[in-house]
């Protein structure tokens, strides 16, 4: 290509038409191809805002919606039964932190992680009582403790593929032998450019959003040490969202 574009550029404007035919096809490749690059970097730097920046800009809204909404209650109180003694729960993309609440007025000792800060700051603003970190569930270390349970709602909607195993063998590695995982997730297979772009106040947002099969759930939380328990539902339909619960084994 470098030769090519260096032979036409030998070649005065004014030439144009004494460069051989076979020459003037590859200038359409030269200049197009760029062009069409462009044109992609363009439209990346279009959608700039990912899936932190979508919720630092929404936090207040969901915590508007979802302190006062208990659709998730009947399953956390489910789940925190499951345990002997007061729990100490994780819940992974806490955001605003409404259900880290009710874990923790159900008796849990909660610990909430997100990468939104403005969620956090709410989530700490309402909650005093439970601890909030800015952490990705991608990159967990290890201070954090161990649990005896993790809860994680419609956050791995956020966690691609070949993603998927890293964020369950870091749930396995944080969770007590024995204890307990329950994860919502949406059913689907892979990117969902619907649920991902937003416009909010004339900027775009893509808050890539991934669909995830129920089996391949199944398969990446059995090779991370968990093994699939059952499957709870909501009474009201929920959408494509499905609640499973795991036990460490
Ligand atoms: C749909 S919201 C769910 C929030 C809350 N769990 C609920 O029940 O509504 C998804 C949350 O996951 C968080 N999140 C996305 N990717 C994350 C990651 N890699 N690590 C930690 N949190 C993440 C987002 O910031 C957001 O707060």
């Amino acid at each position: 290509m470098e030769y090519i574009r260096q032979t036409i550029h030998s070649y005065k404007l004014y030439d144009i038409f004494t460069i051989p035919q076979s020459l003037r096809d590859k200038m359409v490749e030269v200049i197009i191809l760029p062009i069409e690059n462009i044109a992609e970097e363009e439209s990346k730097r279009e959608i700039q805002k990912g899936v932190k920046d979508f919720y630092d800009k929404t936090a207040k809204d969901w915590a508007e919606t979802w302190y006062s909404d208990d659709t998730m209650l009947p399953l956390l109180k489910k789940f925190i039964g499951m345990f002997d003694a007061t729990p100490r729960i994780l819940d992974a993309g806490c955001g605003a932190g409404y259900e880290s609440m009710r874990l923790a007025n159900l008796g849990a000792e909660v610990v909430g992680i997100d990468i939104s800060e403005e969620s956090l700051n709410i989530a700490r603003m309402e909650n005093p009582n439970c601890r909030f970190e800015l952490m990705d569930f991608k990159y967990i270390g290890d201070s954090l403790g161990v649990f005896d349970g993790i809860v994680s709602i419609g956050s791995i909607i956020h966690v691609e593929n070949s993603d998927l195993q890293i964020v369950f063998d870091n749930f396995a590695g944080l969770t007590k032998s024995t204890g307990f995982l329950f994860i919502v997730f949406a059913e689907g297979d892979g990117y969902n450019e619907k649920k991902s772009i937003r416009e909010i106040d004339g900027e775009k947002y893509n808050r890539a959003t991934y669909h995830h099969l129920p089996e391949r759930i199944i398969d990446v939380a059995h090779k991370a040490g968990f093994k699939y328990l059952d499957e709870w539902f909501i009474d009201e339909p929920f959408g494509q969202w499905r609640n499973f619960v795991f036990q460490k084994s």
